[in-house]
């Protein structure tokens, strides 16, 4: 790799980066971090990489999803045990009448950095920093709140190591085995259709499991039925904390991000000749790249190029986002292109950052018929080129709110105020989730 070092990035441009009021007591925070262990395991993140692999190839699907934005407030066992609850149920419903393993990541456990289309907001003449996510400032409008403070890098490690632990404790404690099926499905969400197609799916997966049992194998002793394998990702976009969580692997000498197991780029930083980009041409980790309707193909040529030189499958995911009525425009030049060019990348779909409108009642909304749209749009695009549709990527929760219109409750501009509670992007909430994977894993078959 060369000139490569895990502080190169210095040497180029860095989009939506704070402005740290205090360099050197932000300087002194990341060394502390610097010293702290690692949150993931480099093992883990090879592990991932296989996954993705598979992914690449259409033998597994990547289910990733949570929060736009965590909040360090969240970070409680409830709300990470109903985000978990939604993925697992998801991924039931997906591996069993899909047909394919699924790979699930979170948006968790660090997903506190966000990019911002302004650096700075302008409410009553009075104008201060933009809220960048809870690792760097709050959200609230007073001069204080926006202040980028330092200290709040450090407390999202911490919040971010436990929010790491509950979920290692759910996933491999006996939360996530199979057997628990039915106590994965919400009181909201049981009386709902996809509530009840959901129970009916874990009927089935009881009778298999009773069936193992009686030829006398026992599932608590089956890690493939008793564990949960689940990774964490956010969005890579304070550098300098990045930085401070790249370690060098004493088994392989290669250097890994351990802040999580998979990192994206957004759209806004993924210049080729940024910070961003540089620092991930260093590290070993599976990246991201959000694509949406601004770029270059020939550019994004080159940044996969630059990205994975070594065309190695499992480290690129290609997440598009054009929304519902551009993706048609979009796709298929894409999808023609990388194939001409040979490149291993997995597909996945974010149906959410494209398809975003302010309702009449003046909230940020999605609408679920237009998120379906835009998945059905991707398979059947991916299907007419012969690339594979590998994945998809939700900004969602398992919580009962009301932020993205329509779906099976049928929420309207209107019923968005009942429980609008997101700090940035609106998520679907676990009925439109559950809804969502019935709807995919048609398609997979
Ligand atoms: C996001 O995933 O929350 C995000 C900001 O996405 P994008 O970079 O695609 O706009
Ligand atoms: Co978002």
């Amino acid at each position: 790799m060369s000139n490569w070092t895990k502080t190169s990035w210095k040497n180029f441009p860095a989009l939506q980066l704070p402005k740290w009021p205090d360099p050197e007591h932000h300087a002194a925070v990341m060394k502390k971090i610097a010293a702290l262990p690692p949150l993931v395991f480099a093992g883990e993140i090879r592990s991932l990489k296989k996954d993705l692999t598979r992914a690449g190839r259409g033998e597994a699907f990547l289910l990733q999803g949570g929060d736009c934005a965590e909040n360090f407030t969240d970070c409680t066992a409830p709300t990470v045990r109903e985000m978990l609850k939604v993925i697992l149920q998801m991924t039931v419903v997906l591996a069993y009448a899909g047909g394919k393993p699924v790979v699930k990541v979170g948006r968790m456990a660090g997903q506190y950095a966000k990019p911002r289309s302004s650096n700075t907001e302008i409410r009553d003449g009075v104008e201060l920093p933009s809220y960048r996510g809870d690792m760097v400032n709050l959200p609230g409008f007073s001069p204080e709140a926006r202040r980028p403070d330092p200290e709040r890098v450090l407390q999202g490690y911490f919040l971010s190591a436990c929010t790491m632990n509950i979920l290692r404790a759910f996933t491999r404690g006996g939360y996530a085995a199979l057997e628990r099926v039915h106590a994965w499905n919400n009181e909201f969400v049981k009386r709902s259709p996809q509530g009840k197609s959901y129970e009916k799916l874990a009927k089935h997966i009881d009778m298999a499991i009773a069936f193992m049992r009686s030829t006398g194998l026992e599932p608590e002793n089956i890690p493939q039925l008793n564990q949960a394998t689940f990774y964490t990702s956010h969005e890579a976009l304070l550098l300098n904390y990045e930085e401070a969580m790249t370690r060098n692997d004493s088994t392989s000498g290669d250097w890994y991000d351990c802040s999580a197991h998979f990192l994206w780029i957004g759209d806004r930083t993924r210049q080729l000749d940024g910070a961003h980009v540089e620092f991930f041409r260093g590290v070993k980790n599976p990246v991201g790249i959000k694509v949406g309707p601004g770029h270059d193909l020939d550019e994004l040529v080159r940044l996969i190029d630059r990205l994975n030189p070594a065309n190695e499958e499992g480290r690129i995911v290609l997440i598009t986002r054009f929304g519902a009525d551009k993706i048609a425009d979009f796709l298929p030049g894409l999808t023609t292109r990388i194939k001409r060019e040979g490149s291993h990348v997995v597909w996945s779909c974010d149906p959410m950052h494209g398809n975003t409108y302010t309702s009449k009642s003046g909230l940020k909304t999605r609408n679920f018929d237009r998120i379906m749209d835009e998945i059905r749009s991707f398979f059947e695009i991916h299907w007419n080129t012969g690339t594979v549709p590998g994945g998809v990527h939700f900004e969602m929760t398992g919580m009962n709110v009301t932020e993205c219109t329509g779906g099976g409750q049928k929420i309207t501009d209107q019923g968005l105020l009942e429980n609008y509670d997101t700090s940035c992007d609106p998520r679907l909430n676990a009925e439109q989730s559950l809804e969502l994977a019935f709807l995919i894993a048609e398609m997979l078959r």
